[in-house]
């Protein structure tokens, strides 16, 4: 079976750059563009199809980035518009594509939008934003809560209105049922792909519509605390006056007419109650994005039977749609401490890359997970993530996973020569990218070879999907193909050596995979802890 061209997404690998922490190059603490154009040869010797970078636009970094000031322009902590073009051009000559970040759901309280629709009730931008009435007592207009802690309604003076906001009262929520926003968004939009970009990364995509009618959110019947702490009140509501909005269809359909002129493709992060729903109403049909992840495998559940649960789910609902399977990003704790606790991350760092590569989807990556580097361990007084700090220590926020990338074992890991924003962690300065080079058992060169091998295995990229029953920690699936042999993947995700006993009635050989320990003896796999297996069925 031979795939459309046009589906070359279906088969690509994705990688998260976050660009405050890749690399700095001038020497100001923060990572910039110039940084990325650097290291393009390292991405693109890793095999990786597609770079993601998180926002690098005009911003007062409250959200660092995710607060744009200015949607068509690069931050002059990051560089200029004609550093991107050299990035772009750099990234093509050495066969990577660019998606950028692109962040409609809100925007900054500078961005002059917003600046604007606060200085009256009348002007012309008075309705791009989400403006309310206070209720006869002066409370807000209803129930809704913004993800980082609080009322999502913050008072105007001026306009002696409230606005919502989704996250940080610093990030007002533009207001979709207003064409003029959703033109805005899409003119933006053409901007980059005008100058190259090829893809674009949609965040909080649920989060593009809100109820007309304000209407509370009822309490939510099972409280989420996988993708919130529960020390956020945020998982009692359920969310369906607040996000997840019907109207948000006709616009993905908009977004994609504007993608297909340019034949870019998006990924969306959807962001709620029942992810998977969305995740496959959103990717369905082929006029809407092309794919979509959730934070169902970002949570701390690392058992086998909650990773198959979601693979299975989305299978059952998702018809045509495409998932990316994210393990770890800017949003959580790194992988290899989040799911690898108690374990050896170099070996964990190692199987769950496999198993990520393994699965059905397009795997997105983050940086530093090539090199399984784990959370690390940003004292009190550093923390910079205002979300860490409002919950602070029931959760420590996000910045244990956004500290800086260590390339070499010399001061700052050789990140800056300045004063990082972020420390380095001396843990990932010991096994920084230059020590892993030389190192052939490395997570990193492993993951050279992981994903190199992957691209000689249609089953694993196009194949479908069948789990094996097993008991825990042992993953176990099988990925066919017409026309192919089918292939057994195991993967081992506990601290101790267990052993799997092949299904009966089929014989296996062991694949030349890039090096997972775990081997067959008389249709018995041992797996070591942290260890996986891939074979061939007969
Ligand atoms: C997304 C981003 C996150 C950001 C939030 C608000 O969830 O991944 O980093 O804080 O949106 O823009």
């Amino acid at each position: 079976m031979t795939r459309p061209s046009s589906l070359w997404w279906q088969e690509a690998i994705i990688y998260q750059v976050y660009p405050r922490s890749y690399l700095d190059t001038n020497g100001d603490g923060v990572g910039d563009l110039n940084g990325i154009t650097d290291r393009l040869d390292y991405i693109a010797q890793l095999g990786v199809d597609i770079v993601w970078i998180s926002p690098f636009f005009k911003s007062p970094m409250k959200d660092f980035g995710y607060d744009i000031a200015d949607y068509c322009d690069v931050d002059p902590m990051f560089g200029t518009l004609d550093d991107f073009d050299r990035l772009i051009a750099k990234a093509h000559s050495v066969g990577v594509k660019i998606m950028i970040d692109q962040v409609m759901s809100h925007c900054s309280e500078r961005h002059p939008w917003f600046v604007e629709s606060r200085s009256s009730r009348d002007n012309p931008k008075a309705d791009w934003f989400v403006w309310a009435d206070p209720k006869p007592d002066g409370n807000p207009p209803n129930n809704w809560l913004s993800v980082f802690g609080g009322s999502a309604w913050q008072w105007d003076a001026r306009r002696k209105q409230y606005y919502m906001h989704n996250f940080l009262t610093s990030q007002p929520d533009l207001n979709f049922h207003n064409p003029e926003v959703q033109q805005a968004m899409l003119d933006s939009l053409r901007f980059w792909l005008r100058r190259g970009v090829d893809g674009v990364r949609l965040d909080a995509v649920t989060f593009h519509f809100h109820d007309k009618a304000l209407r509370d959110n009822p309490v939510a019947t099972v409280r989420d605390t996988s993708t919130v702490t529960d020390a956020n009140p945020y998982g009692m509501q359920a969310h369906v006056y607040d996000k997840c909005r019907p109207e948000n269809v006709p616009f993905l359909r908009r977004v994609r007419e504007v993608l297909d002129e340019f034949n870019a493709v998006s990924i969306g992060e959807v962001g709620a109650d029942d992810a998977l729903a969305f995740m496959a109403e959103y990717t369905a049909g082929g006029d809407k994005l092309h794919m979509a992840y959730s934070f169902n495998l970002l949570t701390e559940d690392s058992s086998a039977r909650h990773i198959r649960t979601q693979v299975e789910d989305f299978k059952r609902r998702v018809k045509d749609g495409w998932a990316s399977w994210s393990v770890g990003n800017h949003d959580v704790p790194r992988v290899a401490t989040r799911w690898g606790k108690g374990k050896d991350p170099r070996a964990f760092g190692k199987v769950a890359l496999a198993m990520q590569l393994s699965l059905k989807g397009t795997p997105t990556l983050y940086q530093g997970d090539e090199l399984a580097f784990t959370e690390a361990d940003v004292p009190y007084e550093l923390i910079q993530d205002p979300y860490g700090i409002t919950f602070w220590p029931e959760f420590k926020g996000r910045d244990g996973c956004r500290t800086p990338i260590a390339w070499t074992d010399g001061p700052n890991g050789g990140f800056t020569t300045g004063t990082p924003w972020l420390p380095v962690a001396p843990e990932h300065i010991a096994a920084a990218a230059s020590v892993q080079e030389t190192d052939v058992d490395s997570p990193l060169n492993f993951a050279r070879r992981m994903i190199a091998w992957r691209r000689t295995m249609p089953q694993l990229t196009r194949g479908d999907i069948e789990f094996l029953d097993a008991p825990e920690p042992v993953l176990a699936f099988r990925r066919t193909l017409a026309g192919e042999r089918s292939v057994l993947c195991l993967f081992n995700l506990g601290g101790s050596d267990v052993t799997f006993t092949l299904p009966q009635a089929r014989g296996a050989a062991k694949l030349p995979q890039p090096g997972l320990p775990g081997d067959v003896v008389d249709g018995v796999v041992t797996l070591p802890a942290c260890g996986g297996w891939l074979g061939y069925e007969a």
